[in-house]
């Protein structure tokens, strides 16, 4: 009998079927609070950009592996306005299909077997399973809602075989933003026991109060840490695949080596009209805050309403909330949820053990639908 590979197994179970098979079950109409892909088009002065460039048969050859030099200039200027952080285009950025795909590649050129990676819980599962799969072993430092979600840096035990310690703030799932202390600690920490940083900053623009800051603006950061962007969240533009890694010139070389033997960069046209978005930041990002700011108030009113309390996230396009009956798994009461009223949210196991007792919802749904959805758990909570 053929077999695949061994690596496979090390990747955790699917642990969504049952859910799955009770949304089928439940047929149209169910409202999904569960995937966080923005439901917004591109604006169209990006897609007019990308028209143009896909007519112009230069882009149709290869691509820079690291990027276009204009589109990786312009990254570093709106780092240098953002966040006071210099980067340089030539050896401190590399653009990437997607941020998964960077983060992906980075921990491949990162981890040795054996080696260990403390990683954010609950958090996006793809910083455990690379870990995995690279042979690496991950351990999990718990967010606790007591702790406003944010990493206990203090509480962090590192070993000679602990190799890089990953943050995700502004946090999916949670939606808490670190701070400039927090951050400080984080570099501190790696610095003084010889570790890599890494900062997922994809939700960086999808903020309700102060701009999230950037790790690199701690001093020093750079001569450990590489931060992730990300257009997908920024620019309504999850399905073109485009995002970036700034940061540690080791730590980027390390990525393109990995990338330069797997795939061969984002399409040109793509990134020409990146540069568009770029560009129009400022004409764009805040309509789009705007958007989830009303339909998070939208949501914390009603379920508030109801009885259900939670903290409102800081930034993100998601709201994290302790499920309201007690004794019930996060699965066990999504399931509920949905095959009673076809509300559907993400549970909170999925994001890691710290995640059970919580779930997720996405506000990437329009408002009528939110209402809808709070009028039937109305009648069922
Ligand atoms: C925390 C986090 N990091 C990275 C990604 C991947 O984003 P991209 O579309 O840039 O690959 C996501 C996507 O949902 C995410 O939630």
């Amino acid at each position: 009998m053929r077999e695949v590979a061994n690596r496979l197994e090390l990747l955790p179970e699917y642990l969504f079927a049952e859910l799955d098979a009770a949304k089928a079950s439940y047929g149209e109409g169910v409202i999904d609070f569960g995937v966080g892909n923005p439901d917004r088009p591109t604006h169209p002065e990006i897609i007019n950009a990308l028209v143009r460039a896909v007519a112009d048969h230069n882009t149709h050859r290869y691509p820079d592996y690291q990027g276009t030099l204009t589109l990786r200039r312009d990254i570093c200027s709106w780092y240098k306005t953002r966040f006071g952080v210099e980067i340089d285009p030539e050896t401190e950025v590399c653009v990437l299909i997607g941020s998964k795909e960077g983060i992906s590649h980075l921990i491949w050129g990162l981890v040795n077997p054996d080696e260990e990676v403390i990683y954010p819980d609950p958090s996006y599962p793809v910083y455990r399973n690379q870990t995995l799969l690279a042979g690496g072993s991950s351990t999990p430092a718990p967010l606790l809602e007591e702790n406003q979600y944010l990493m206990q840096i203090q509480r962090l035990r590192a070993t000679q075989k602990t190799k890089l310690l990953i943050l995700n703030y502004p946090s999916n799932p949670t939606g808490a933003v670190s701070t400039p202390i927090h951050f400080s600690e984080a570099v501190q920490f790696a610095r003084s026991h010889n570790l890599w940083l890494v900062n997922d900053n994809c939700y960086s623009e999808i903020y309700f109060d102060d701009p999230p800051p950037s790790v690199l603006s701690v001093p020093g950061a750079k001569d450990c840490a590489v931060e992730f962007g990300s257009f997908s969240k920024t620019f309504n533009m999850a399905g073109w695949r485009l995002g970036f890694a700034v940061g540690n010139p080791r730590m980027i070389d390390a990525l393109k080596r990995i990338k330069t033997n797997t795939d061969s960069g984002p399409f040109t046209a793509i990134q020409r009209a990146a540069q568009t978005a770029i560009e129009l930041t400022e004409g764009i990002a805040p309509g789009i805050r705007k958007l989830y700011k009303a339909r998070r108030g939208t949501l914390l009113s009603g379920l508030n309403r109801l009885g259900w309390i939670m903290p409102p996230p800081k930034a993100t396009f998601y709201v994290w909330a302790r499920i309201p009956k007690k004794g019930q798994t996060s699965l066990g009461f999504a399931k509920r949820m949905l095959a009673d009223t076809g509300v559907l949210v993400t549970p909170g196991i999925g994001f890691g053990e710290a995640g059970e007792g919580y779930v997720r919802f996405s506000l990437t749904l329009e408002r009528a639908q939110i209402e809808e959805a709070v009028d039937r758990l109305a009648k069922w909570l």
